[in-house]
C-alpha cells in the first residue's frame, strides 16, 4: 500500500462507512484549512485513513506515535508519499492548534491554541488531574462508540485470534474468563456463539451479578479453590483483567497447566509461574498476533470520533475536561448499528 487512495480502495464503504463519509465532506468543505494538528495515535496502516481525512480537512498535520508502539516503517512511507510529516514523538513540540493526543503523551511539550482530544482512558486520567486548562479537552474514552472498539474489536480479535491458534477445535468446549470488564464482555459475548459453557471470574460484586443475568456462570475470584477446580475442568483459560501476575499471585499453577492458555491484557497476566511458551502468542496479547488485531469496521468510529471531536470543542469552548458530546456518541453507535446489521437494544444487552 503506497498512497492514502490505495487504503480506501483496500477498506471500501462497507466496512468503514464513517470514514469514507468524512473523506468526502471534509474534502468538500475543507472546514479545517489553516489549522495545525499534533496526532498521536499508534501508527498502524488503518490510521492513515483518519489522517487522510485530516489532510483532504486542509489542516496542517505533524504525525507522530505513541512511545508504547513501535513505528510502522511501510506507514511511514505511505505518509511521506502524501507530503505529511513524520515526526518521532521525542521531537513533537510547539504550538498547534489541536492536540488529537493518546496517553495524554503530547501535554508536556505540545501548547495547545484551540483544544485537544483525548483518546485512551489513562490519557483522560492524566488530563483530568489538570483541574485548570485554558483550552476544551475532550475525551472520546468515555463513550459508547468507544465500546464497539474496545468490547466488540477486541472481543471479535481474541475470538478470531484463538480459533486460529488452537490445536483444538472449541465448540461446546469449557471457558473460563477472568476479568468482565470492556474486554472480557466482548470476549464472552464472541465465545458464547460456539459454546454455552463459559464461566467467567470477577473481583467485583455488582460484575458478579451481571455475569449471572447474562446467563453465565459466574465465580468469585477470591474463592480460589472454586477457581482451581473451574481451572482443572477448563479447556481454554482466558485473562482479561488488565493485572500483571494475577493468576500466579493467587491461584496454583497446577491447575492451569496443560489447559489452552491466552491473555488478552496488555500486561503479563498469568505471571511468573508460567513459561511464556506455556501461553499462545508468548503471553502477549492474543490478538496482536494476527494481521489485523482489530477489524476496520471496529475503528471506523473511533477514528471518526477522534477527528470530529475538534468540531466539539470548537462548537463548545468551555475549557476543561469533558466526554465527547453524549447526542454524537448515541448518533455514531446508531448509525454503526444500523450500518452494519446490528440494533442498539441488541447492543445494550452486550455493553
Ligand atoms: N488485546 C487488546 O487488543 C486490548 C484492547 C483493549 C484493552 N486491552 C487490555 O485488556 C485489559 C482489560 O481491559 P478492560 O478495558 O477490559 O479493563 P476493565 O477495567 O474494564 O476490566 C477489568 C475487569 O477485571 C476485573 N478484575 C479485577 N481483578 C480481578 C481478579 N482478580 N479476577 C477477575 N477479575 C478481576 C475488574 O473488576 C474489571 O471488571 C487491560 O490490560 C487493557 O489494556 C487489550
Amino acid at each position: 500500500m503506497n498512497s492514502f487512495d490505495d487504503l480506501f480502495a483496500h477498506y471500501p464503504p462497507e466496512v468503514a462507512p464513517f470514514m469514507h463519509q468524512m473523506l468526502a465532506d471534509y474534502r468538500a468543505k475543507q472546514p479545517y484549512k489553516g489549522f495545525t494538528i499534533a496526532h498521536n495515535v499508534p501508527l498502524t496502516q488503518t490510521t492513515l485513513m483518519k489522517i487522510a481525512c485530516l489532510k483532504a480537512a486542509g489542516a496542517d498535520t505533524v504525525v507522530t506515535n505513541p512511545s508504547f508502539m513501535t513505528e510502522d516503517k511501510d506507514t511511514i512511507k505511505v505518509l511521506a508519499n502524501e507530503n505529511v510529516h513524520y515526526v518521532p514523538l521525542e521531537f513533537v513540540n510547539g504550538e498547534f492548534d489541536f492536540l488529537l493526543d493518546c496517553g495524554a503523551e503530547l501535554v508536556d511539550s505540545c501548547y495547545a491554541r484551540k483544544g485537544i482530544v483525548e483518546l485512551t482512558r489513562t490519557g483522560a486520567m492524566r488530563y483530568q488531574q489538570h483541574k485548570e486548562f485554558h483550552v476544551p479537552i475532550v475525551s472520546v474514552d468515555d463513550t459508547r462508540l468507544k465500546c464497539l472498539e474496545t468490547c466488540l474489536g477486541t472481543g471479535e480479535g481474541v475470538y478470531r485470534a484463538i480459533t486460529q491458534i488452537a490445536n483444538i477445535v472449541l465448540t461446546n468446549k469449557n471457558i473460563l474468563i477472568f476479568g468482565y470488564g470492556k474486554v472480557g464482555i466482548g470476549i464472552a459475548y464472541y465465545f458464547s456463539k460456539i459454546t454455552p459453557n463459559i464461566i467467567i471470574a470477577e473481583a467485583d460484586r455488582e460484575r458478579l451479578t451481571l455475569i449471572e443475568q447474562r446467563g453465565y456462570q459466574s465465580v468469585d475470584a477470591k474463592q480460589s479453590q472454586l477457581i482451581e477446580h473451574a481451572a482443572e475442568a477448563s479447556d481454554l483459560i482466558i485473562t482479561a483483567t488488565g493485572l500483571k501476575d494475577i493468576i500466579s499471585d493467587n491461584y496454583h499453577s497446577g491447575a492451569f497447566k496443560d489447559k489452552l492458555l491466552a491473555n488478552a491484557g496488555a500486561e503479563d497476566e498469568f505471571g511468573f509461574a508460567f513459561e511464556a511458551s506455556e501461553v499462545l502468542a508468548d503471553k502477549k496479547p492474543v490478538n496482536f498476533i494476527l494481521k489485523e488485531p482489530t477489524l476496520m469496521e471496529f475503528l471506523d468510529p473511533i477514528f471518526f470520533a477522534h477527528n470530529i471531536a475538534i468540531d466539539d470543542a470548537l462548537n463548545n469552548k468551555q475549557t476543561g475536561f469533558r466526554a465527547l458530546d453524549q447526542k454524537a456518541d448515541e448518533e455514531i453507535v446508531g448509525q454503526w448499528a444500523k450500518h452494519h446489521g446490528w440494533t442498539v437494544e441488541k447492543l445494550n444487552t452486550i455493553f
